[in-house]
């Protein structure tokens, strides 16, 4: 029990109230999956997943009155959900045997036994249960032992064939914790791609598998386990390109340190070096403006690192750098360091304003007003003209843009 003592306050206080209400109920929670595995770990942050295998309805509508919160049941599933102030969410399940009818296809669930629970789930260090009660350990597929050796290991060999997210699921694992897949996983898992297993599953669930890869912090290395595994090309087509993989590190440095969208700048990566289309981000839910996005990197990057050495002037860089997304800029500075100063110049720029507006030029409105604002801020921030002389230039260009329409 000193593991869960370890835990932050507030899901402390929740294992707390869980096993008082437990006692109330006469019911028997364990903790089950990921937090067991985390606990045994030494991490803090677990998330609280409970399973009973009888009075899990009880014990969650007693908790939520407990906590004064909130439970919403989900019958399909056999699980509920209780969010209250000041607590995690906490997740309640019964116990349950599952069924794969059809490779690929959701499970079809019954009430089972605990070990039945474990038996059917992903991994072996996924398979231990704690029970919050007493405190013992139920660890019927050798987790612990897996732990220890740093394996990730599936619990019998259809595993990745009933569902094979757990392909993504078991490289994205075995990146975020430093763990390999045991000799017998691996194998397994190749034959399923091979045999196609990835086509039994919609594309937008792979997506979501590949987008939970990207938010984890050792993303970038995971994304190119996945790819030499031939999972990425499952889904995109083909896989990613040598430059790709290549920026696919960079990428992970620039999304660590900053909140530009990392799907984007992800799938835009994966899928430089070769013809990016947008039927490669179907089922994605992308937004037009994110697919465009992440289709400008694909496409534009190698184009816009090679202009850029050509470009001479502040002005032709600006030109440059105006038709493409901050998500592209950053992956330029970041693959030409030289080129940082440039860029950063560009973001003084966007920022500079002249305290000068269109009624300030004295001539009659229209688009070449702004056209020529826009030449007299470039000019002025650039040290072309002195600031003083702005309103000078801007309307003598102004004149120009207008005589040149008429
Ligand atoms: N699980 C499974 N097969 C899947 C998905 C989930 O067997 N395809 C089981 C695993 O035992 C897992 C548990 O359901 O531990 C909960 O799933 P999830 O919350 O997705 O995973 P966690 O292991 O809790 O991982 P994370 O830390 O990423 O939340």
């Amino acid at each position: 029990m000193t593991r869960i003592l370890n835990l932050p306050n507030a899901q402390r206080r929740a294992i707390d109230v869980v096993k008082e209400v437990a006692v109330e109920k006469n019911c028997r929670p364990f903790l089950v999956g990921g937090p067991v595995r985390d606990l045994l770990l030494g991490r803090s942050a677990i998330d609280v997943d409970l399973t009973l295998e009888e009075g899990s309805s009880s014990l969650a509508r007693a908790l939520a009155k407990r906590v004064d919160g909130r439970v919403r049941s989900y019958p399909q599933f056999l699980t509920y959900k209780i969010t209250a102030d000041g607590f995690p969410e906490i997740d309640i399940a019964t116990a349950r045997r599952e069924k794969y009818r059809k490779p690929g296809a959701l499970p079809s669930v019954e009430a089972g036994r605990l070990t039945d629970d474990l038996l059917r789930r992903d991994f072996s260090i996924n398979a231990i249960a704690l029970d919050l009660l007493d405190g013992s350990i139920h660890d019927p597929t050798s987790g612990e032992r897996d732990l220890n050796e740093r394996l990730i290991r599936v619990l019998h060999d259809r595993s990745f064939v009933d569902d094979p997210t757990r392909i993504f699921r078991a490289v994205r694992l075995a990146g975020r914790l430093g763990f390999k897949l045991a000799e017998h996983t691996e194998d397994l898992l190749h034959k399923a791609i091979l045999d196609g297993a990835l086509t039994t599953v919609s594309r937008e669930r792979l997506w979501r598998e590949l987008f939970l890869a990207m938010d984890e912090p050792a993303a970038a290395s995971i994304l190119a386990e996945l790819n030499t595994h031939g999972a990425v090309a499952s889904l995109l087509g083909r896989p990613a390109s040598k430059e790709g993989v290549k920026a696919l590190e960079t990428v992970g440095q620039v999304v660590a340190q900053s909140d530009l969208d990392r799907h984007v700048m992800f799938t835009g990566v994966l899928l430089r070096g070769g013809d990016a289309s947008p039927a490669q981000l179907e089922g994605s839910g992308f937004s037009q403006k994110r697919a465009k996005s992440a289709l400008q990197i694909a496409r534009d990057t190698g184009r816009v690192e090679k202009a850029l050495a050509d470009s001479s002037s502040d002005r032709q860089r600006f030109r440059l750098f105006k038709n493409v997304s901050a998500e592209l800029l950053t992956i330029v500075s970041a693959e030409l360091p030289h080129e940082r100063e440039n860029v950063e110049r560009y973001e003084q720029f966007k920022a500079f304003k002249l305290p000068l507006r269109g009624n300030d030029l004295e001539v009659p409105a229209g688009p070449h007003v702004a056209r020529a604002l826009e030449r007299a801020r470039e000019a002025v921030f650039s040290g072309e003209i002195p600031p003083d002389r702005a309103r000078e230039f801007a309307r003598e260009l102004a004149i120009k843009y207008l005589e040149e329409k008429a």
